[in-house]
């Protein structure tokens, strides 16, 4: 279910009910290093399951993962992901209410407003929300633009708002992980020198993800072409070609994920009868679209 956009509390980009089949794919479509994908779910399980008693802890959890890299190397695609693999694990103990935060709903113009609406989304949107259902994760995109942090924002346009919204998410952060302890936030980032530094700290998990390497730019690209010739079955041959695959990599060295996979439709659209005809593909015109870049 996805509440209509007019009907979402403000500072919301979507509310969905997780587990659903529509969500499955992000999770799987993404190639990290072994273990990445383990130690974050079991990070959201360990939340999920567990906050209640966690809680009780002088440690206390705050529920909040941070997943940091360069543009394109697939955080909000994982973040997504994670929301799904959590619920389907979860559901026997019940649904889990997935939300994804407006991040650019909230720096404002005007003295105090920010601040304020921080606030309500932390301390009266969320808690409604996890009220709801027995788990609730939360997607906070683009952090930076969030959580700024303070110590480089005295020079910015209007400092005293950015101190006070920043005051007002680790508030609500803290409140949300006494309050409603089984909640998990989680956070993306391209600049963590941007990101506050209480905010980081109240992480319990941080993962970078990098740049691919070259044998799981080859991943990607097969698995792109996989996709491709379940649509074009005459694609099947190129999306099985793992020496084709290894060459493209070699060429594509350097690439972020999001690059990668627009590899396949740049050689889609460089002649009139692949374009008019996908399974007329060619890995020629795979690699011409490496030589020039995706
Ligand atoms: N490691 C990867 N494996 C497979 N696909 C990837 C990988 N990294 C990126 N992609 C693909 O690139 C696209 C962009 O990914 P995504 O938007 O999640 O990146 P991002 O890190 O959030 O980027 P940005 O910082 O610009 O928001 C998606 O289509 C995703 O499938
Ligand atoms: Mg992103």
């Amino acid at each position: 279910m996805t509440a209509s956009a007019q009907r979402l509390p403000p500072g919301l980009l979507s509310v969905h009910v997780l587990p659903a089949d529509h969500h499955d794919g992000p999770w799987d479509h993404i190639i990290v290093p072994s273990g990445t994908k383990e130690r974050l779910l079991n990070q959201a399980l360990l939340t999920l399951r567990h906050g209640r008693a966690l809680a009780t802890l002088a440690g206390l959890p705050h529920g909040l993962i941070v997943l940091s890299g360069p543009p394109g190397t697939g955080k909000t695609t994982l973040a997504r992901g994670l929301g799904q693999a959590a619920a389907r694990a979860l559901a026997p103990a019940g649904a889990t209410t997935y939300v994804e935060v407006d991040p650019h709903a909230f720096p404002s113009e005007l003295l105090g407003e920010s601040q304020r609406n921080v606030t309500r989304l932390l301390t009266e949107t969320l808690p409604e929300l996890a009220q709801r259902r027995p788990h609730l994760v939360v997607l906070i995109d683009e952090v930076e633009s969030f959580a700024v942090r303070r110590s480089a924002a005295a020079f910015a346009t209007n400092p005293v708002d950015v101190h006070r919204a920043t005051d007002a998410i680790l508030a609500g952060i803290d409140a949300l992980a006494v309050d409603h302890p089984r909640s998990l936030v989680v956070a993306t980032t391209n600049f963590p020198e941007a990101v506050d530094e209480a905010f980081l700290s109240r992480a319990d998990l941080v993962v970078g993800l990098d740049l691919p390497d070259e044998t799981t730019i080859a991943a990607i690209l097969q698995h792109s072409l996989l996709e491709l010739a379940g649509i074009w079955p005459g694609v099947q041959p190129l999306a099985h070609d793992e020496g084709l695959h290894r060459k493209l990599a070699a060429q594509c060295a350097g690439w972020d994920g999001r690059r990668v996979r627009k590899l396949v439709l740049t050689a889609l659209a460089q002649r009139r009868d692949v374009a008019e005809d996908p399974n007329q593909l060619h890995a020629e015109d795979l690699l011409l679209a490496a030589t020039h870049g995706g």
